[in-house]
This record gives structure tokens, C-alpha cells and sequence, in this order.
């Protein structure tokens, strides 16, 4: 697990504008925006690292990838991967 601050990436997702689309709690709030709370912080470091580069296409991000430090991805990655989760699923 890569490290990153918690706090530090409450903070960021605010200034950096994520929680516009990922939400706060990382539930999207747009229908093309997919839900990051709980999300494995690997996953989404390996994620954001293929939109900066643009090894993973998609216009939003790559634009909001670019600009990111290495510690601005651990700190905003900690933060959504920290948010716990129960989940319901829908009878048979
Ligand atoms: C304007 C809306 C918008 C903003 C702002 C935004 N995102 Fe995204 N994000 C998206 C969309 C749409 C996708 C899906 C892109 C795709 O299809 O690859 C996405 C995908 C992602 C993914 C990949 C998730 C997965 O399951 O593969 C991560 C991680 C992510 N965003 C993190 C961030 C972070 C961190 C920030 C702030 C620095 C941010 N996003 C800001 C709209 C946004």
C-alpha cells in the first residue's frame, strides 16, 4: 500500500475539484463518474498514472491527471480508499 495523508487528501480533493464529480464521500455525482470511496488506493494510483501519462484516454482526467504530483495522488488516493462501505445487495 502506497502511503499518503489522509487529511492531506481531504483537503485536495477540494481544491483539486475531485469531489465535484467523485463526491466527498466517493459516490459519483455525475452518471459518467465512476464511485471511488473504498476503492483499493493501488488501483486508483495505477489509474490516475495511466491518465497523466495518457496511457488511459479520457478527456476529463487527462486534463485533471496532468498537473498532479506523485504526493498529490498517495494523499487523494489515501482519502477515497479510506471511506468505508456497506453495501446491500438486491434480493434474487
Ligand atoms: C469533471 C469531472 C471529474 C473531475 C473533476 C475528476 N474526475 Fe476522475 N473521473 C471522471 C470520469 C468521467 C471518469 C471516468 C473516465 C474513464 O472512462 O476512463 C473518472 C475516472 C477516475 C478514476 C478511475 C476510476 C476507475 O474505476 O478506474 C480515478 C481514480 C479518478 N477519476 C480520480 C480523480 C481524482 C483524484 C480527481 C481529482 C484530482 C478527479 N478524478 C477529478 C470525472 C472527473
Amino acid at each position: 500500500m502506497a502511503d499518503g495523508d489522509i487529511k492531506a487528501g481531504a483537503q485536495k480533493i477540494r481544491t483539486l475539484q475531485c469531489q465535484s464529480c467523485h463526491g466527498k464521500d466517493g459516490v459519483s455525482k455525475l452518471p459518467g463518474a465512476p464511485n471511488l470511496a473504498g476503492q483499493g488506493q493501488d488501483y486508483m494510483i495505477a489509474a490516475l498514472g495511466a491518465y497523466r501519462s495518457g496511457e488511459r484516454k479520457n478527456d476529463i482526467m487527462n486534463t485533471i491527471a496532468k498537473p498532479l504530483k506523485d504526493a498529490d495522488i498517495a494523499d487523494v488516493t489515501a482519502y477515497y480508499a479510506a471511506i468505508q462501505l456497506t453495501v446491500k445487495v438486491p434480493p434474487p
